[in-house]
Formats: C-alpha cells, structure tokens, sequence
C-alpha cells in the first residue's frame, strides 16, 4: 500500500508526512539533487523490503500450542530491571592493560554492532581507566575551583543539585579508539565493538561549566584549567578558558540516572567534542591556571609523535568519523539479497553534514540517510539499503562535517603520523564481505 502510495506523490508535504510516518526524517533537504537522493532511497528500501527473504508468509493460522511462557504466571515485579538472559551476550569486551596485576588499568569497550539508535546503555558504555574504578561516598566528595580566581569556592554533591541543571546529549570518544587499525600491519579480524567500541553516547544532564566560574571570579591572567580526578591515578588533564566559558558541563547524571561509577561517579567533566580522557571521572580540583600545566596524561600520553620526528600536544578536538556496524566484523550474510547497511558517525567540530557509502571500497559513492536527530558533538545513525549481489564486496563509510572536514584514508594517516602514531585515528574503515558471506576488517 506505501509503495504504490509513494509512486503517486505529488508534492512535498505528502511526502514528508509519509516519511514521518515511517519515522524516517520527515525534511527535506533543500538541494534538489539530495531530495531525489533521499526518494531514491525510499523507494528502494520499501522495494526491496517487499522482496526481501525474511519475510515469511504464514501458511496456516494460528496453532493453540501455546509456550509455557504464555500459559504461566511471569516473574515477579523487581526494582531494577536487568535484559533478557537470551541477550547475555551484548557486554563489553574487556581489555585489561597489565592482566590481574592491574586490573583497573585498561578498557571495557562498547559492543556497537550489537547497539541500534545513538544511546549507549549506561551498563555498555565504554570505560578507560588508568587505575580502576573508585568507590567514592557522594557525602564525602567535593569539587574544588582555586588557583586564579577572586573566591575559591568548594562544592558538595548536594550544593551542585540545588544550580538550575541543563541535559544534552554528547558522545564520548577516547583518543586511543581504533589504534589497533593503525598499529597493526595486518588487520585484525575483530567485531567493531572490539576495534573501535571506545566511543559511546548519553544524555547528560549538569551544570554548564561557566555558571559555577563566574561565581569564582576568575582573574584575567586565568587562561588555562587544570582538571583533576580523585581516582588513584590522579587523572588530569589542561583544557584553555574558552571551552570552559563555551560548552563545558559538570555532569551528576547519565540517561536520567545519576553517573555510574565507571563513568565518574558522583561527578565528571564533559568538554564535548574533546578526546575522552579530558572528560575527568570523578571530578574533584578544577585550578585556574596562566599556563597549560603539562601533566604525565598530556605528556608521556595523548602526545601525537608525527612522521617528522616532532610531536604534536593539547590536540583537543577529535576528528570527523562513521563506522558502518551492521553488517561490520566477524558477522556473516546468511544469503544475497537485501541488508539495511546502518552505523554510527560523529564529529568532534560539530555536527555531521553528510555520510557517503561505498560497496566497492571507495570508487563509487552514494549518500546514507540520517535517521533521527543530528545534533552537535553527538552520535547520529545513518542507514542505507543494499542489494547484495553474492560477489565480494568492500563496504565504507566516509563521513563529513559541518566544517567541511571529510574522514580521511589509512595510507594519509600513515604518512602523516610516526611509525608507533595512534591517536585520533578517525580513517575509514573497510568490511570486505567475502563471496561465503562472512565479513572481515580490511585495508584498503
Ligand atoms: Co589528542
């Protein structure tokens, strides 16, 4: 009934309400080419779908051997609800540093292609940490703001609840994420969560930054901040004013609960768009400072060696990047014929403009769509449609900015960056499907 209702459309509002109707973005963009694009892709993903093999016709009506499940008192109500036991396998990876010597030290990595929308479950967001996570009393804790500011100022968890609080949703991503794609000469056959699983999204919600340093007063010699966690590693980081006074967030809660211990629990800093390890967990000393204080996380770590024998420092902004989840690592195609290709893209300058889709690693191109919101230094999801033909294939995504900035290739950030390089790595990623079905990390 939609398709044939789809062909006699006349104008654009009849359009846009049955793309509402099918809660894909119901605006159309003003370009003519990308609105053609985008009925082009409508059509040819309800086409698809009325041909598509998973979909069984029943053949018989309805049988009355009903399950246990639906003849039997189901559980009793709980206070916490938990997934279902058949989905124990979408859980982090876990990657511990120095093994059960140190067994804080390390990451658990979120499970992407296991994930659909752009919310990360509290439970699955990914967590590095330097040295475990901490049991902190949120009675006990306080947030300092000293150094050069007119009136030092040290905060409870309960005087932070009383500030009028703003929610917004950004990712997070560390800059380590996808090292293993640039270090190893050889790709490592992997899913994505395991390759690229330290990036995540929440909604937040906290007190924006400048809120509580204007009532400080910081002194016009204060151009830097000194972050700084109560974690056992000492964890901090320099981040200049101006982020402070722009967008930067005292966070108390994630997807409506309070903050997880893993993600900073009672509280943690968020610089959206900036390399995770400066969104401190476990916040307690922000000092103003003249100067950057060049601690060991931004000295000895999240230093960019380059190709040149320099090394680039303070790089803040993570790049342009999308990863294509479904179909990604380790998955197999049952059969040919039609795949949703759907993932995940972000960019550290803003928001996303555009993401392109390539099947045949990178010589054709042609536009996914955004489904859902697209907002500033959060995740969006793409989709796309696909008929596949039976026959290898290398599927990319290449996203870019509302600045113009475009993911760029494995051999650019080869020649720009030292042999041992790792860092903001946001080059695109291939998934060649191999003619069995199953897919594989590539480099192309
Ligand atoms: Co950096």
């Amino acid at each position: 009934m939609k398709i044939t209702k789809l062909r006699t459309l006349k104008n654009q509002s009849q359009t846009e309400n049955l793309l509402e109707e099918l809660s894909l973005p119901s605006k159309l963009p003003e370009n003519p080419k990308r609105e053609l694009d985008r009925r082009k892709f409508m059509q040819t993903s309800l086409l698809a779908l009325a041909s598509s093999p998973a979909m069984v016709m029943a053949d018989e009506s309805i049988k009355n051997d009903f399950p246990a499940w639906s003849t039997t008192p189901g559980k009793g109500l709980n206070e916490y609800g938990q997934p279902s036991k058949f989905e124990a396998a979408t859980k982090r990876g876990v990657a511990k540093a120095y093994g059960d010597l140190a067994p804080g030290t390390g990451s658990a990595r979120t499970p992407i292609e296991k994930l659909e929308g752009i919310i990360t479950p509290n439970g699955l967001h990914f967590d590095r940490s330097h040295n475990g996570t901490p049991d902190i009393d949120p009675t006990k804790h306080q947030l300092s703001i000293h150094g050069l500011v007119d009136k030092p100022l040290n905060f409870s968890v309960e005087n932070l609840l009383r500030y009028p609080m703003i929610s917004r949703t950004y990712f997070v991503e560390c800059a380590g994420n996808s090292a293993a794609n640039i270090i190893a000469p050889q790709p490592i056959q992997a899913t994505a969560g395991t390759l690229h699983g330290l990036i995540s999204c929440s909604d937040w919600t906290g007190i924006p930054l400048s809120v509580l340093l204007r009532e400080a007063g910081v002194n016009p010699a204060g151009k830097w901040i000194l972050a700084e966690g109560a974690d056992a590693a000492g964890m901090s980081r320099s981040f200049p004013i101006e982020k402070a006074m722009d967008n930067a967030m005292i966070a108390l809660y994630q997807n409506g609960e309070k903050i997880r211990p893993e993600q900073g629990y009672p509280m943690r800093l968020l610089l959206p768009g900036w390399e995770g390890n400066m969104n401190v967990k476990w916040l307690r000393s922000l000092k103003i400072t003249a100067e950057p204080t060049h601690t060991k996380d931004e000295t000895s770590k999240y230093t960019d060696p380059l190709s040149n024998g320099k090394a680039r420092q303070f790089t803040f902004e993570l790049g342009v990047k999308s990863i294509i989840t479904k179909p990604s690592g380790l998955m197999k195609l049952p059969s040919k014929g039609f795949y949703e290709i759907s993932g995940i893209a972000w960019s550290g300058a803003g928001k996303v403009a555009r993401i392109e889709i390539s099947t045949n690693g990178g010589k054709d191109w042609f536009d996914a769509v955004i489904d859902g919101p697209n907002q500033a230094f959060c995740l969006v999801r793409f989709r796309a449609p696909w008929n596949w033909n039976g026959e290898p294939a290398f599927l990319q995504s290449r996203a870019i900015d509302e600045r113009g900035n475009i993911q760029p290739t494995r051999a650019a950030y080869k020649a720009n960056n030292a042999v041992d390089g790792r860092y903001h790595n946001n080059t695109i990623v291939t998934w060649a499907v191999q003619a069995d079905g199953s897919v594989q990390n590539a480099y192309l």
